[in-house]
């Protein structure tokens, strides 16, 4: 929250404008052969004079990066066209051929393929972990990466990594550490804070939540965000100044919404664990999860994402999924409405099934992200769907 008066903007206004301008001009040739001597136009401030072509920044995505960045508790930010594109730059920003990166699982399906697929054409190879087991991280360092990647909670099994543990690891070893936030958000959940050199936003999802753009962030230092801005400066990835505007108009109200989702999915949560038709609950939030521990000590809330498997296996889960009301079939998560899917036909589906059960994403799993409806309103559509499986 704004500390102080609040600042208007030009004329006044009490809502940052949208600079939906690609180009900024000068008054003089050398002027603009002056700035461009000077490197990229890397700007410190929205006001700064220095911005040149809208790939190298923008006043409206200058705006949304410090936002993010004091909201992740961190010096500085920059955002994507997409989560994917933010992880692809950081991926770009610190790999080279002949280096390893270790990478926490489960991930997001397409970032799977990024690590599993991408890289190794180029030469980077990847090792992936449970992060969840700080065993393993150690075992993991003994292979020296160049960098470890995580979720957490991860999707979609909602594993959650010891941060602060892994973070003394990683030190200790000279490796990276970047934390994926999507699902925690920084309502509950500030990574850099607990040692993680850079935080990473699928800006679709919660941060925007509405369902109505795609975008992506980092945070972190302005020494790692520095070098990232030069790889999104070359390769393009860059956020929309209408989008960047709308994740702006978002941020007034994600405290609030983050906060009806982490008490829906709770109370969701603790309904499934009790029905008998329903096997297995992954949820941090709950006394009987094993990841409750260290959730209570690194988060806020729990978030607003609830797994689940029933008794009876995948077809029982697509009749359940099919018959649910009030909720959306559909990807995405961190919506103002409820969205359902099976992640290993769906979001995860590019991780080949061999290995998907051993990455922890059973075939049968349920995966729902709850919106902001009344408590009452969302238990009583999934007692119904329970009750008429
Ligand atoms: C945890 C997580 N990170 C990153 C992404 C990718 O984000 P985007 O779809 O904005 O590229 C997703 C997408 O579902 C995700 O769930």
């Amino acid at each position: 929250m704004a500390k102080g008066k609040p600042k208007s903007y030009p004329h006044r206004a009490t809502v940052p404008p949208i600079y939906q301008s690609a180009v900024f001009d000068f008054a003089r040739v050398e002027d603009l052969a002056a700035q461009i001597e000077s490197g990229p136009a890397f700007p410190p401030s929205v006001d700064d004079l220095t911005y040149i072509y809208a790939r190298g920044g923008n006043p409206t995505q200058r705006k949304l990066e410090l936002d993010l960045a004091a909201l992740e508790l961190t010096d500085d930010g920059l955002v994507f066209a997409s989560g994917m594109a933010a992880i692809t730059a950081v991926a770009l920003t610190f790999g080279e051929s002949g280096c390893e990166f270790a990478v926490g699982y489960p991930v997001y399906g397409d970032t799977y393929a990024v690590f599993a697929d991408l890289l190794p054409r180029f030469g980077v190879s990847a090792s992936f972990v449970d992060t969840s087991d700080i065993g393993e991280v150690r075992r993991a360092m003994k292979r020296s990466p160049r960098m470890l990647f995580c979720e957490t909670p991860a999707n979609p099994s909602l594993a959650v990594t010891d941060l602060k543990a892994v973070a003394r690891l990683c030190k200790k070893h000279d490796c990276l550490l970047v934390v994926d936030n999507t699902f925690a958000t920084p309502v509950n959940q500030n990574p850099v804070a607990l040692g993680a050199d850079l935080v990473i936003h699928s800006l679709t999802k919660f941060i925007g939540g509405h369902s109505d753009l795609v975008g992506g962030a980092v945070a972190g230092g302005k020494d790692l965000i520095t070098r990232i801005r030069l790889t999104q400066f070359i390769t393009g990835g860059i956020l929309d100044p209408f989008a960047a505007w709308l994740v702006m108009r978002s941020l007034k109200t994600l405290e609030l919404r983050v906060q009806r989702q982490n008490e829906n999915a709770l109370a969701l949560a603790k309904l499934l664990e009790k029905h008998p038709k329903v096997a297995r609950v992954y949820y941090p939030g709950l006394t009987s999860s094993p990841h409750r521990r260290i959730a209570k000590k690194q988060m806020r809330g729990f978030g607003g994402i609830v797994s689940f498997e029933l008794k009876g296996g995948l077809r029982k889960a697509k009749r359940f999924v099919n018959r649910l009301k009030g909720a959306r079939i559909a990807v995405s998560l961190g919506s103002t409405e409820t969205l359902i899917q099976i992640p290993a036909l769906i979001t995860h589906r590019i991780v080949p099934k061999g290995v998907q059960e051993s990455l922890g994403i059973p075939r049968d799993l349920v995966r729902v992200a709850v919106g902001i409806e009344l408590t009452d309103e969302l238990l009583a559509n999934f007692k119904r769907a329970l009750k008429e499986l």
